[in-house]
């Protein structure tokens, strides 16, 4: 096991302030209003999804979200050859792989590496060559932790959404266990470790915890959230449970 670093790091996802905005084809809430609250709240990175069916974040507010960033700027994706040229061009600090379908609610499982790896291993290259630091978003699952091994990608983001959504607590520590071992697997192999995907002010601890996890990507809870505290005070109050495991 690893020793516990001090740090571990909030990314926080604003594409739900843009899924209100465009419930309505309004100009408010802003995005960029997010980037400002989230960083006086703490966050070390703003994550979008830039989806397929725009159907919360726009182009335009990826440009505009570059131009006041005071932090780092993750991208999620899926692999595809509109979306590479897309970040080759505007070049984010870091590019999140994942999955894409359409109907769903929300992105529903990790990548499946195995089985696309030529495709996922040449996009890894052709946004290491544009400087990105890309990462993949998989399941706790030691196969596709080797597939992106395989793939040079630097980073994984881990799945949390199995330990979220468990009913019992069970199934629960099943899933723990899970990311526990998977992310002790990939740290050992040389990649930085994230995690995500429906944590919140109940669940984050037992992932913040874990010594290998080098950042969080939150959103859905954190917006929530914010409807009653406002957004800064909201992602200030995820920051220190999230460090509160560092001590
Ligand atoms: N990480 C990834 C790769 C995601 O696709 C998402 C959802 O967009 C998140 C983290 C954040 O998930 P949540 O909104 O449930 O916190």
């Amino acid at each position: 096991m690893t020793d516990l670093p001090e740090r571990i790091l909030l990314g926080v996802n604003i594409d739900h302030v843009a899924t209100l905005r465009q419930a309505r084809h309004t100009r408010y809430p802003d995005p960029i209003e997010a980037v400002y609250a989230a960083e006086n709240g703490g966050a070390d990175g703003i994550t979008v999804h830039l989806r397929e069916d725009r159907r919360h974040i726009q182009e335009r507010d990826v440009t505009l979200i570059q131009e006041v960033l005071l932090t780092k700027l993750n991208l999620e994706m899926a692999v595809t050859d509109a979306k590479l040229l897309y970040a080759e061009k505007i070049r984010p600090t870091h590019c999140c792989f994942v999955p894409e379908k359409r109907q769903e609610l929300t992105t529903e499982g990790g990548l499946d590496v195995i089985s696309e790896e030529s495709k996922i291993k040449e996009a890894c290259k052709r946004l290491a060559e544009a400087d990105i630091d890309v990462s993949i978003f998989i399941d706790p699952d030691l196969k596709q932790i080797e597939a992106a091994i395989r793939c040079q990608a630097p980073t994984i983001e881990i799945h949390t959404g199995s330990y979220a959504d468990a009913k019992t607590k069970h199934q629960r520590d099943i899933e723990l266990q899970r990311i526990i071992k998977a992310a002790e697997f990939a740290h050992q192999a040389g990649l930085v470790v994230n995690g995500g995907h429906g944590l919140n002010y109940q669940n984050v601890q037992a992932i913040a915890c874990i010594p290998e996890m080098n950042e969080l990507n939150i959103g859905h809870g954190i917006i929530a959230r914010a409807i009653f505290m406002g957004l800064e005070n909201a992602v200030r109050e995820m920051k220190q449970l999230m460090m509160a495991e560092r001590l």
